[in-house]
C-alpha cells in the first residue's frame, strides 16, 4: 500500500494555519483513496528535531535519527510538506530537518535515493511575493525548496501558495482581503486536484 509523507511546520494549530490546513486538505484526498495506506506525519512544530552536529554529521547515515528520517523519505511514494514564511524564508524546524536528510552518498550525490518522489509544497506566507512585485526578491521559500528538495535531494516539486493571508489580520492589508480568500480557497482547490492524481498514479 502506498505511503504518504506528511509534513508540517506551522507553529500555529491546524485552525489557524493555512499551510496545515491545506497540508490537511491534501492529506484527506490522498487517505480517501488509499485507506488501507500509510501516511508518516512528521509535525516539526510539535516535534522539532534537534539542530544537527558534528557527531551525526561525521555519522552520515550512521546516525540513527538521520537513518531514520532518510529512511522516511525514500519509503514515500509522495510527500506533502507545509512550508510557512518565516522572515523571508523556511521555519528554522524545516531547516533543521532538511540538514538531517541530506546525506551525500545516500539521498544526495549522483544517485539520490528518493529521486523523482512527487512533492507538493504548499508556501503559504502573509504578503505577497509573486513577479513583478515589489517584494518578489525576497522570496527565499521557493527558491531554497526548488534547489535544495528539487536539485539536491531530486524530487519532484511543485509548489502551492496561499499568500496574502495576513490581509485579514492587517489593517494596512485590508484592500487585498479578498485576494486572500481567492488565494487560500484555490490553494485548497489544488492541494484536492494534485492528491487525487498522485493518489491514483500511486495506486
Ligand atoms: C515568525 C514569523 C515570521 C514571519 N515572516 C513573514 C515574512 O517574512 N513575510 C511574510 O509575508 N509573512 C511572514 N509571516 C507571516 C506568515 O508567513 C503567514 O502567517 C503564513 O500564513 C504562515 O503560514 P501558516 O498560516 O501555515 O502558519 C511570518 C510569521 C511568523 C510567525
Amino acid at each position: 500500500m502506498p505511503t504518504l509523507l506528511h509534513i508540517d511546520a506551522s507553529l500555529w494549530p491546524e485552525d489557524v494555519s493555512t499551510s496545515r490546513s491545506v497540508t490537511a486538505t491534501f492529506r484527506r484526498e490522498w487517505e480517501a483513496q488509499h485507506p488501507g495506506g500509510t501516511v508518516i506525519h512528521r509535525d516539526l512544530a510539535a516535534e522539532p528535531l534537534p539542530h544537527l552536529d558534528a557527531r551525526a554529521y561525521t555519522a552520515g547515515a550512521g546516525d540513527l535519527l538521520r537513518d531514520a528520517l532518510a529512511t522516511e523519505l525514500e519509503q514515500a511514494d509522495a510527500i506533502v510538506a507545509g512550508a510557512p514564511m518565516y522572515n523571508y524564508t523556511i521555519p528554522s524546524t524545516l531547516k533543521a530537518w532538511l540538514d538531517h536528510i541530506i546525506i551525500l552518498g545516500r539521498t544526495a550525490g549522483e544517485l539520490p535515493s528518493a529521486a523523482g518522489t512527487p512533492t507538493v509544497v504548499v508556501a503559504s506566507r502573509g504578503g505577497g511575493y509573486g513577479p513583478g512585485t515589489p517584494r518578489e526578491s525576497f522570496e527565499f521559500v521557493t527558491t531554497y525548496l526548488e534547489k535544495t528538495l528539487g536539485d539536491t535531494l531530486g524530487l519532484d516539486v511543485e509548489f502551492i501558495i496561499p499568500e496574502l493571508t495576513m490581509a485579514p489580520h492587517v489593517p494596512a492589508m485590508a484592500d487585498l482581503i479578498d485576494m486572500s480568500h481567492a488565494s487560500r480557497h484555490k490553494a485548497h482547490e489544488d492541494a484536492a486536484a494534485r492528491a487525487k492524481i498522485l493518489a491514483a498514479k500511486a495506486a
